[in-house]
Order: structure tokens, then sequence, then C-alpha cells
């Protein structure tokens, strides 16, 4: 499985987003991964459709948005017409999630469903058949910045043991939250093959350098289940 390194923008300086989002690309970030949070399903309220629009026009590598909202069905349609490549929905919100995630799929867009840390895996076993993408928070969500919980990698293996089972080996297991090399060198170990970093990538010396040092970690520590 190749490993990919998602840039967080959520990390950037916010007086400069469409340089912030260049810098991911230009730093080797496989996609660059927008945080979006409604003040509501997490305490805090960051981005909206208007900055997916701004990166789409800044940046070619794919947009992965991560949709902190109680109710992400009503938003589908802002999200796909600002340029989404992936729509990542949490397991915990208030809607239908199956219609839900059928939804973007048939907008084109890679469906992906995300856990908190303290969702257990079996809850969205039953929508692994409609998904591209698995993201195992690895901190509460809502702030950037956060520790990394170690108590999330027995559910990231579990994650990708449910999805070989059923076949999916393409589906994507990915971490978001305090990644760090040795975060993500534990991640890679226990299954994980894509990588959210925020403030280690945008408040690295070198940008470039830390994406690849990330790059170059996960991949020897990956194991292929
Ligand atoms: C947290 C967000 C993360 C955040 C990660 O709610 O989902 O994507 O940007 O930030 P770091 O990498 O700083 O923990
Ligand atoms: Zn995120």
């Amino acid at each position: 499985m190749k490993i990919r390194i998602l840039p967080s923008l959520l990390a950037a300086d916010m007086g400069n987003l469409a340089a912030e989002a260049r810098r991911a690309q230009a730093a080797g970030g496989d996609e660059l991964h927008l945080d979006i949070m409604d003040g509501v399903f997490v305490p805090n309220i960051s981005m909206g459709p208007a900055v997916v629009a701004m990166a789409h026009q800044a940046v070619s590598i794919p947009l992965n948005v991560h949709l902190m909202l109680l109710h992400p069905d009503q938003y589908i349609e802002a999200f796909a017409a600002a340029g989404a490549a992936t729509l990542l929905i949490h397991i915990e919100a208030e809607c239908d999630v199956p219609a839900t995630l059928a939804r973007i799929r048939a907008r084109g867009i890679h469906p992906g469903i995300t856990l908190n840390p303290g969702t257990p895996a079996d809850r969205i076993f039953p929508v692994l058949d409609a998904v591209d993408e698995v993201l195992c928070m690895t901190v509460h969500p809502g702030h950037g910045g956060q520790s990394f919980m170690a108590e999330v990698l027995p559910k990231i293996t579990a994650v990708r043991r449910a999805l070989d089972a059923r076949g999916r080996t393409g589906a994507r297991v990915m971490v978001d939250g305090g990644i760090a090399e040795t975060t993500a060198a534990r991640c890679a170990a226990a299954g994980a093959d894509s990588f959210v970093a925020g403030t280690t990538v945008y408040h690295a010396a070198d940008m470039r350098e830390m994406v690849s040092r990330l790059r170059q970690t996960a991949t020897d520590a990956y194991i292929d289940r």
C-alpha cells in the first residue's frame, strides 16, 4: 500500500491560506486535508465550502475534506461543488450515514467514514463496503496540536483486518491527530497507510523535509496485513 501524507490546513497561517495550500503541495503532500467544524459536533468553528473552493483554485492535489458536522447530509452538495475529492463524515453524526455515503459516491467523490477515539471499530463495520477511506481519530476532534492517543492503535488494526476480510484491500486506513515521526511509525505498524499532519508539517522549519521524513518513517514501519 502506498503511504500517503496529508498536510492539514488547520495548522496553516490563516492570513495566507492560498499560499499555505500551495506550500503543502510543493512540500510533497499527497492530498490537502481540510477540517470543517460546525461548533456543535465539535467545540470549535473552522472553515467552510468557500475555503475548499479557494484551495481548489490554489492547488492541483486532491482535497480531502473532513466534515466534523452534526448534519453533514445538509452540506454534501456545497462541498461537492467546492471541489472536494474525498468527503469524510463521522459515524457519530446525526444523519442517515449509509444514504449520505451513497450520495457522496453518486457525485463521483470518494466517501470516507470517521470514528472518534471512543467509538468502537464495529460501529463502522456495516458501512465498510460503501467507503474508500476509514479515518481513525487519534485525538478528540476539534483542535490541532493535541497529544496522540495511543489507545486507538488496536482499533487501526481491527479496521484494516475488517476491510481486508471484505476484500476491500484498496480501501485506505487514515489517522488524524498528534501525528509526528514516532506516532506515524506506531500507526503504520498497526496498519495505517494515510497520515494527516497539521502542526508537525506546517510548523516544521522545512516542510518538504518533514513530509519526506514522515513518509519514510511510515513506509519503514508499515506492515502489510
Ligand atoms: C482535529 C483535526 C485534525 C488536525 C490535526 O480535529 O481533525 O485534522 O488538523 O492537527 P495536528 O496534526 O496538529 O494534531
Ligand atoms: Zn481532520
